[in-house]
C-alpha cells in the first residue's frame, strides 16, 4: 500500500548514499511539478494566478557537471553530488519577473532586500515539496548548503543572468541506505499556545535530551584513533551545545558566510 502523505513526511530522512540507478524523466517531472505547486508569494484569490512564481530550478543531470559541482562547491568533499543522478538548484529569479512585467507594460522594479525576502518564501517551499515528492516516489534526497557560499562559481557555472540567485540545492537519487531517523525537538519546545512561553533552564535542557543522546551515541561510536575524535577531545568538547557552537557553527563560520551572502547579493544585482 502507498504511504500516506503524513507518513511520508514523518518518516523522511536525508540520504547521503545513492545507488548508480538513474531517475527517469517521467519520475523527475513529477518531482518538478510538485515543486511548482508549492505555496509562494502572490495571491491565489485575487485573479487566481498563484503569483508570478519568481524562482527557477536548474536541473543538472550530466555526470561530469555534477562531478565539477562537487569540486567547485565542496573541493571534492561530497562525492554524493556526483553519485546522485540529479541535482536541482533552486534560484530566486526576479529576472524573469522583471522581463515579463516590462513586456506587459508593467513596472520592472523587482529588486532589493524586501523583494528577495518575499521571493524566498516560494523557493524553499518549492524545494521542500520536491523533497517530499521524491520521498513519496521511493527516492531519497539531501540539501547541499554549499550552493549559497560560492557566488563566483555558480554565476559562471549556470550562466546566470542578473537577478537570479541560487539559494538551495538538492541532490536526488535512489537511496542505498536508510539511516536512523534523527530526533526532532519535542512539540512543547517549539509550539507555544496563544503566547510565547519561555521554558525553565531544566525544561530547556530536557527538550534537547534526545538530541544530546543522539550526539553522545555518535561520539561514542567514533573510532578511538579517528582524527575527528582526537580533534573533538583536544578542543574539550563534550556536549552537543559545545559541538554546535564551538566546532561547527562557529562565529568565524558565520563571518565568512556573511561575506558570501553580501557578495551573492552584489553579484546577482538583487540588492
Ligand atoms: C536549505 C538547506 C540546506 C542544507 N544543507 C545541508 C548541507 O549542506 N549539509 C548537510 O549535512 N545538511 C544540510 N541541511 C540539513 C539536512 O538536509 C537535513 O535536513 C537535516 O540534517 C536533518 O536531517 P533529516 O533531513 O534526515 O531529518 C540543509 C537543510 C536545508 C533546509
Amino acid at each position: 500500500m502507498d504511504k500516506s502523505c503524513l507518513d511520508t513526511i514523518l518518516d523522511r530522512r536525508s540520504i547521503l548514499k545513492f545507488k548508480d540507478d538513474d531517475v527517469s524523466s517521467d519520475v523527475l517531472d513529477k518531482v518538478l511539478h510538485a515543486a511548482l505547486r508549492a505555496s509562494g508569494p502572490g495571491g491565489t484569490l485575487k485573479g487566481g494566478y498563484r503569483g508570478s512564481q519568481p524562482f527557477s530550478i536548474i536541473v543538472v543531470r550530466d555526470r561530469a557537471r555534477r562531478a565539477q559541482l562537487n569540486e567547485l562547491l565542496c573541493e571534492g568533499r561530497r562525492p554524493c553530488i556526483e553519485k546522485a543522478p540529479v541535482s536541482l538548484v533552486f534560484c530566486v529569479d526576479t529576472h524573469r519577473m522583471n522581463r515579463w512585467c516590462a513586456l506587459g507594460g508593467g513596472a520592472p522594479h523587482f529588486k532589493g532586500i524586501g523583494v528577495l525576502w518575499v521571493a524566498l518564501r516560494g523557493v524553499y517551499t518549492a524545494a521542500q515539496n520536491a523533497v517530499l515528492a521524491a520521498e513519496s516516489l521511493g527516492l531519497g534526497s539531501q540539501y547541499i548548503q554549499e550552493i549559497v557560499w560560492q557566488p563566483y562559481t555558480t554565476l559562471g557555472f549556470f550562466q546566470l543572468p542578473p537577478q537570479v540567485l541560487p539559494v538551495a540545492m538538492l541532490i536526488i537519487g535512489h537511496p542505498e541506505e536508510r539511516p536512523q531517523l534523527a530526533p526532532s525537538l519535542p512539540l512543547e519546545a517549539i509550539v507555544h499556545r496563544e503566547v510565547y512561553s519561555d521554558p525553565s533552564d531544566e525544561e530547556l535542557v530536557e527538550y534537547f535530551a534526545d538530541k544530546e543522546k543522539y550526539f553522545q551515541d555518535w561520539l561514542e561510536g567514533l573510532p578511538e584513533d579517528s582524527k575527528l575524535k582526537r580533534h573533538i577531545e583536544s578542543e574539550g568538547v563534550t556536549t552537543l551545545a559545545q559541538w554546535v557552537s564551538q566546532l561547527t557553527y562557529t562565529e568565524s563560520f558565520y563571518k565568512w558566510r556573511d561575506d558570501a551572502v553580501r557578495t551573492n547579493l552584489h553579484l546577482s544585482e538583487l540588492e
